[in-house]
C-alpha cells in the first residue's frame, strides 16, 4: 500500500504563489512592474532596520534568541503590556497556524467573516475544526450579530480581521464592545490588526483595551504592513499568558529568526517611518477613491492601505490590460468575489500611473 498523508490534508488545498515580479516582466516584456497587489510597504523599510540587518550579519551563525526578548522588551514598553503577554511568529500567518493547532479539535467551530482573511480557512481545515463563515453586511463589514447569534457550543475560535481584508472595513468601539458582551467564555476572539497602524478614525477601537480588561481577546499585529519587513516575516500575538500558553508549548523553539527580530526592534523606534507611511497611505487613498468616482466605479471605504473597486464582468480584462501597462493588482477570484480589484497604495509616482493606467484600462 502507498504511504498515504492525513486523509484530510488531501482536502487542502496548497499555496500556489503566483508569477514573481521578475518572471511577470519577463512574460510581458515589460522593464518595470509597480507591484500594488500583496498590501506591501511602498517606502520599503525604515533605514534603521536596514543599517541593524546590517550589523546583525556577524551574528547569524548562532540560533536566534528562542524568546525575542530584546524585541519582546521594546514591545513592552511601547504598549506598556507585560512582557509574558507576547508570543511571536513567522508572520502572522503562523499565528494562525499555530492558534489553530493548538486550540482546535476535530468538529470545533471556526468562526470568520465571509469574505475575510483567506489563511483562517485553511487552519480551520488543518485542524478539521468546521468553518463557520458568517457573510459580511452589505456594506461589507463584519456582521457581529449574525456571528453572535451563530456562536454554538462548538464554536471555539473567532476571528475578525480589523480592518477587514480584501475590504479595508472596521467594525466600531460600540459594535465591538457590544459583541464582546455577548461571547461566551468558551470562545476565543482574536482581534486580528494587521492594518491597526493605518487606521484613522476616532471610533476604531484598539484591541489591547480589551486584553487589559482581561476578556477572552487575542490580538494579532504584525511587521509587515506598515513596518515594512514583510520579507523577514514577523507578527506577534498579545493577550493573557494563559491564553498564549498552549502555542508557546506548540510553537518552534526558533520559529522567528534572528534578522527578523533585529529589524522588528530597529523599525520600531522608528516611529517617524511609520507616520510617514501612514500620511502617504492616506493620500493614495484619497487620490484613488477620487479617481474611481471621476471613473464612475464602486469601491469599499477603506480604513487600510489597499482599496476593494467594483470591476464588473470585465475584472478580469481590466486585471489584464493593467498588467500589460505594468501594474500588478490583486484580483478578488482568491476570496469569492471575482468581479472585484484589490489595489494597495504606493508612492505618489506610483499612485498616478494606476489611475492612469485604470482610466486607460477602461477606455480600451
Ligand atoms: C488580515 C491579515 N492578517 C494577517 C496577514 C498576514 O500577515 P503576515 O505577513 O504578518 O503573515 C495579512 C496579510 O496580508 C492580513 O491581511
Amino acid at each position: 500500500m502507498p504511504v498515504r498523508a492525513r486523509a484530510h490534508v488531501y482536502d487542502m488545498q496548497p499555496y500556489r504563489p503566483g508569477k514573481t515580479p521578475e518572471q511577470l516582466m519577463q512574460s510581458l516584456g515589460l522593464s518595470e512592474l509597480i507591484k500594488l497587489s500583496a498590501n506591501e510597504n511602498p517606502l520599503g523599510a525604515s533605514p534603521r532596520a536596514k543599517e541593524a540587518l546590517v550589523n546583525a550579519l556577524d551574528i547569524i551563525h548562532r540560533y536566534p534568541d528562542g524568546a525575542c526578548s530584546v524585541l519582546r522588551d521594546a514591545l513592552s514598553e511601547f504598549y506598556g503590556l507585560p512582557p509574558d503577554h507576547f508570543v511571536f511568529g513567522n508572520g502572522s500567518d503562523e499565528l494562525i497556524h499555530l492558534f489553530g493547532v493548538a486550540y482546535l479539535e476535530p468538529g470545533d467551530g471556526l468562526m470568520m467573516g465571509q469574505p475575510s482573511f483567506v489563511r483562517y480557512e485553511a487552519s480551520a481545515q488543518l485542524n478539521q475544526a468546521t468553518l463557520q463563515a458568517i457573510p459580511l453586511t452589505p456594506d461589507f463589514r463584519h456582521d457581529l450579530e449574525a456571528m453572535a447569534d451563530a456562536i454554538t457550543a462548538r464554536t471555539k475560535l473567532l476571528y475578525i480581521a480589523n480592518p477587514n481584508n480584501p475590504t479595508g472595513t472596521i467594525v466600531s468601539r460600540a459594535e465591538l464592545e457590544r459583541f464582546l458582551e455577548r461571547i461566551p467564555d468558551h470562545v476565543l476572539v482574536i482581534l486580528d490588526e494587521a492594518y491597526f497602524e493605518y487606521v484613522d478614525h476616532p471610533d476604531y477601537p484598539n484591541g489591547l483595551d480589551y486584553v487589559r480588561a482581561g476578556r477572552n481577546v487575542v490580538v494579532f499585529r504584525t511587521f509587515s504592513k506598515a513596518y515594512g519587513l514583510a520579507g523577514l516575516r514577523i507578527g506577534y500575538a498579545m493577550g493573557r499568558p494563559e491564553l498564549l500558553d498552549p502555542v508557546e508549548r506548540v510553537r518552534e523553539p526558533f520559529n522567528v529568526n534572528t534578522l527578523a527580530q533585529v529589524a522588528a526592534a530597529a523599525a520600531l523606534s522608528d516611529q517617524a517611518h511609520v507616520a510617514r507611511t501612514r500620511a502617504l497611505n492616506r493620500e493614495g487613498l484619497n487620490l484613488f477613491s477620487t479617481a474611481c468616482e471621476r471613473l464612475g466605479l464602486r469601491y469599499v471605504s477603506s480604513y487600510a492601505n489597499f482599496l476593494l473597486i467594483e470591476g464588473g464582468e470585465r475584472c478580469a480584462q481590466v486585471h489584464q490590460r493593467l498588467l500589460e501597462r505594468g501594474i500588478l493588482t490583486r484580483t478578488g477570484e482568491v476570496f469569492g468575489m471575482p468581479t472585484y480589484l484589490r489595489v494597495n497604495t504606493g508612492t505618489p509616482e506610483q499612485n498616478a500611473r494606476f489611475v492612469e493606467a485604470l482610466a486607460d484600462a477602461l477606455r480600451e
